[in-house]
């Protein structure tokens, strides 16, 4: 079971108010048709309380929303034309192969190493057609610079505090997360820890599992990747 993304469950949709899923969404349908993919069917990873899932499903025949932690998929509460599964997005396997693939909002970041990077993009590779498309961003070093001092803050969610420490380790180029969450007779810790790869490093593993870089966006505009950019929107075919 992942111990992380379990009490943090209950506050992510707090957390991420900011967020327009709606608009991010609709940029990923943009990549989808100007590359004339087929809305048939579609596998999100790390889809979360499934924010995207929820906005791209009616688009498909199929939508399969997955996460490693049960809790964030039972967040999401609406009624929903999507089948939700609990799994390790290195590991996952299907008996099928899906037309587009998706891995949005830093979900990739938490590969930690260049061993789980290139799994996953194998394990990819292996739900994938010849014409299948795999999108997914990652979060760069510049995000991390930029925006950890906001990310450390305080606030309340109905009955529950809690607290987020936010820190980048630029030597190791790893960044931290760590959560306090009080509620009226307990409290919970985790301690989320992402690895912020250069973009030459997706490069790489993308290129060892077999698969091509499409597209490298600079994330929610079609403009290429560049050091300057935050967030970096992949498109991978095989
Ligand atoms: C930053 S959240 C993004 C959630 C969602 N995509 C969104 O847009 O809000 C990262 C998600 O990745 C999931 N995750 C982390 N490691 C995973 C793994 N090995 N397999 C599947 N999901 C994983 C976490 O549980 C969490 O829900």
């Amino acid at each position: 079971m992942n111990p992380n993304y379990r009490a943090v469950a209950s506050i992510y949709d707090h957390l991420m108010k900011s967020i327009d899923y709606k608009e991010w969404s609709e940029y990923l349908q943009d990549i989808l048709i100007e590359r004339d993919c087929k809305f048939t069917s579609a596998l999100e990873f790390g889809a979360g309380t499934c924010k995207i899932s929820e906005n791209l499903s009616r688009k498909f025949t199929l939508f399969v929303a997955t996460d490693l932690s049960l809790d964030m998929l039972l967040e999401n509460k609406i009624q929903h034309n999507f089948v939700k599964v609990c799994c390790d997005m290195k590991k996952s396997s299907f008996n099928k192969k899906f037309e587009v693939l998706i891995a949005a909002f830093d979900t990739i970041n938490y590969m930690l190493n260049r061993t789980e990077l290139t799994d996953f993009f194998v394990n990819v590779k292996s739900l994938m057609n010849k014409n299948s498309v795999f999108l997914f961003d990652a979060s760069l070093e510049k995000n991390s610079l930029k925006n950890t001092k906001r990310l450390n803050r305080k606030g309340k969610v109905g009955e529950l505090a809690y607290t987020q420490k936010s820190f980048y380790d630029k030597e190791n180029k790893i960044h931290y997360n760590n959560f306090e969450i009080i509620s009226s007779n307990s409290v919970f810790e985790e301690k989320h820890v992402q690895k912020i790869f250069p973009l030459e490093q997706y490069f790489e593993s993308i290129e060892d599992a077999g698969l091509v870089v499409l597209d490298c966006f600079d994330c929610f505009s079609f403009e290429d990747v560049d050091h300057q950019s935050e967030r970096a929107q992949f498109v991978v075919g095989k």
